[in-house]
């Protein structure tokens, strides 16, 4: 193809292929599109290779530098130290997925950015980072979401049809969402403080277990007694699908310190708390589920549950949603892991998808820290002057 406009390009092939995607609607289509994504929004720098062919969506490569080793020593994620760690390794990301993916820029169509909602130092590092790629090749840009990019993650891996039911659980998001297209996403409700994984993350370190702290508590819960502490489920006693985990976190520090002896906890007595945690927040997210599906069961009769980011891994969580998917004949979909975490396939899957809907971004394109996906929804509790962050 002899076109020089390369956005015009995109938006013709992108006319095959949307709205339904994933060789749903039966038409032909001859075009290809590849599209570069770049992340870098969190403590994560990836870079990936999407190419869309006929209706299917193919990774060719997907590239993610985790910067855990650079924050182990402080406790949690440095933004400073995230953000100069995304602008070394941005460029080696993409020149490490093209490499991967066998192509050069010259056959790459589009460039796909996380623009938030994110660290703003790590946002703006690939921002710059795209810019430079999509001004200096002549390719459109896409600023994407990183909550559309994880919400539309199961139309990448399970091709699974609108309207569906979202619940993002991460180590910063937890909120559930009805999407109905590329860029149409209803919030049901999330937490009003902290996210499931950062309290996985801070109890861990209360009870003196290793980061990241969902893997490390996973693990030891199994061999706890789970009701051997009454600990909160919060928020169930309100209406609605908003959630909880801060007072949940406090329950486990106050219980901690009367069983501490001499500053340390038994081997029991840590297990127990892992147990007891675990299972409190595996209450919780199942009981919001149940509210959320029966908000969203009446939308349609192909019912779909779908679930992503990090404390998705977790198997007891997994299971209780199962059980909750199951009582409303409802199909629940979780990504493989590492479509699940963090990374630059679903940046550019989204972007993919929101061609069909939307004009691509200049080069005024700007890092948002704070970017509701649903811009409706009400602020939540908790959210600050400045509104919803996410
Ligand atoms: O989505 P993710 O990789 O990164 C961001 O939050 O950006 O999620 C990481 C979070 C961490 O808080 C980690 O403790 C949690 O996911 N996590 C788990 C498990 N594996 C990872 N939480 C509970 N159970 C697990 N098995
Ligand atoms: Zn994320």
């Amino acid at each position: 193809r002899v076109c020089h406009d390369r956005s015009a390009v995109v938006c013709i092939a992108l006319r095959c292929y949307l709205p339904e995607g994933n060789g749903a609607t039966g038409r032909p289509m001859n075009a290809s599109i590849t599209v570069l994504g770049i992340e870098s929004s969190c403590d994560d720098t990836a870079a990936a290779v999407l190419r869309v062919s006929t209706g299917n969506s193919e990774i060719l490569s997907n590239v993610v530098e985790g910067q855990a080793r650079l924050h182990a020593p402080f406790g949690g994620v440095v933004p400073e130290i995230a953000a100069r760690a995304h602008a070394e390794k941005l460029d080696i990301c993409v020149a490490q997925a093209l490499d991967e993916a066998g192509l050069g820029l010259d056959q790459i169509d589009a460039v796909a950015v996380t623009a938030g909602p994110g660290l703003i130092g790590g946002v703006v590092s690939g921002v710059m980072c795209a810019k430079g790629i999509a001004l200096a090749r002549g390719l459109p840009l896409y600023g994407v979401n990183h909550l559309a990019g994880h919400a539309l993650t199961p139309r990448l891996t399970d091709g699974v049809a609108f309207p569906y039911l979202m619940l993002l659980v991460s180590g910063g998001h937890c909120q559930f969402l009805v999407v109905s297209g590329p860029d149409a996403f209803q919030r049901l409700g999330g937490t009003i403080d902290d996210a499931p994984g950062e309290a996985f993350d801070k109890v861990a370190r209360l009870i003196a277990l290793p980061q990241p702290g969902g893997p490390s508590i996973e693990a030891l819960a199994k061999q706890g007694d789970a009701k051997r502490f009454k600990l909160p489920r919060p928020l169930l006693d309100r209406e609605g699908c908003d959630m909880s985990f801060s007072g949940l976190k406090t329950a486990v520090l106050r219980q901690r310190d009367q069983l501490l002896v001499d500053g340390t906890l038994s081997a029991k007595d840590q297990a127990d708390l892992a147990a007891g945690f675990q299972a409190a927040v595996v209450d919780v997210l199942a009981e919001k589920t149940r509210r959320a599906l029966a908000l969203y069961a009446p939308l349609t009769e192909t019912r779909s549950i779908c679930v992503a980011g990090g404390v998705a891994a977790n198997m007891a969580i997994r299971t209780g949603l199962e059980t909750v998917a199951s009582d409303f004949e409802a199909k629940f979909i979780a990504p493989p892991l590492a479509l699940c975490t963090d990374n630059a396939a679903m940046i550019a899957y989204a972007a993919l998808e929101q061609m069909g809907t939307r004009e691509p971004d200049g080069m005024d394109l700007s890092a948002r820290p704070r970017w509701p996906l649903d811009q409706r929804a009400p602020a939540m509790l908790g959210s600050g002057k400045k509104g919803a962050k996410a």
